[in-house]
């Protein structure tokens, strides 16, 4: 069980170290649930400071595709390794949306990433006309085999893939325990079919509007190893809540 936390664009500095604060007294141990935030680029290092001497990991939002050099503006998968992170989110749907992100161009961070040591948590989800029309496992098929051509793995716990349906996105809709279910077994499936038996262990994360009021119900489900939570990760009481299901899951599982 994984419950990670993409803050996306939001906090400075100042609000950054007091939100990881509150998240680390919140939290407690968590327990057998793994634990990550993901705060802007800016704030990582600070953050990390505050992680110190906890169980909360860190990760970061986005990072280019090779080592170094004239990428303006771009950071590289040594920088994120160097101011602590264990994970990085990559191809999520706001960067697809928003920054013309392709399969391809996950495809070469995700295997930027392994190089260099980094969790990968990998988004894949259909737009809301895609599911309307049924496609939303071929959708998603495709992301899943496109972001992981020719990549290979030592072990299950090199990769994290995050089912974010993008019509539950900030939306406050999200997908019924069920359907996450659905599509986090047919996910598994495509994982079984490349990593064979690894793929039980490798974490699927729902994403979409989980909050507390919904995340037992999700959690709870067969294939759903966890959370990518957005807006209940600025709140550091929610945020644990959702951790507390999380903990509450894998006791019931
Ligand atoms: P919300 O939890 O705000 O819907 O965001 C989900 C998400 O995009 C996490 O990456």
């Amino acid at each position: 069980m994984l419950i990670a936390g993409n803050w996306k664009m939001n906090t400075t500095l100042d609000t950054a170290r007091t939100l990881a604060n509150e998240v680390v007294a919140a939290v407690g141990d968590p327990g057998a649930v793994q634990v990550a935030m993901c705060p802007p680029f800016v704030s990582l290092d600070a953050v990390f400071n505050t992680l110190r001497g906890s169980s909360v990991k860190l990760g970061a939002q986005n990072m280019h595709d090779v080592d170094g050099g004239a990428y303006t503006g771009e950071i590289a998968a040594s920088m994120l390794r160097s101011v602590g992170c264990d994970y990085v989110i990559l191809g999520h749907s706001e960067r697809r949306q928003y920054f013309g992100e392709t399969d391809a161009g996950v495809n070469r961070k995700v295997q930027q990433a392994l190089k260099h040591g980094l969790i990968p948590i990998v988004c894949v989800g259909e737009v809301l006309d895609e599911r309307r029309a049924g496609k939303e496992q071929a959708v998603v098929k495709t992301q899943v085999e496109k972001a992981l051509q020719d990549v290979t793995l030592a072990n299950a716990a090199q990769l994290v893939i995050a089912y974010e349906p993008v019509w539950a996105i900030g939306t406050g809709e999200t997908a019924t325990p069920e359907q996450a279910q659905e599509m986090h077994a047919f996910i598994r499936s495509l994982l079984t079919a490349q990593y064979g038996a690894m793929a039980a262990d490798i974490h699927i994360l729902y994403g979409g509007s989980m909050k507390p009021g919904n995340a037992a119900d999700l959690l709870s489900q067969t294939d759903v190893d966890g959370g990518l939570i957005g807006g209940a990760s600025l709140k550091a009481p929610d945020f644990a809540a959702i951790v507390t299901a999380g903990q509450n899951a894998v006791a019931g599982a």
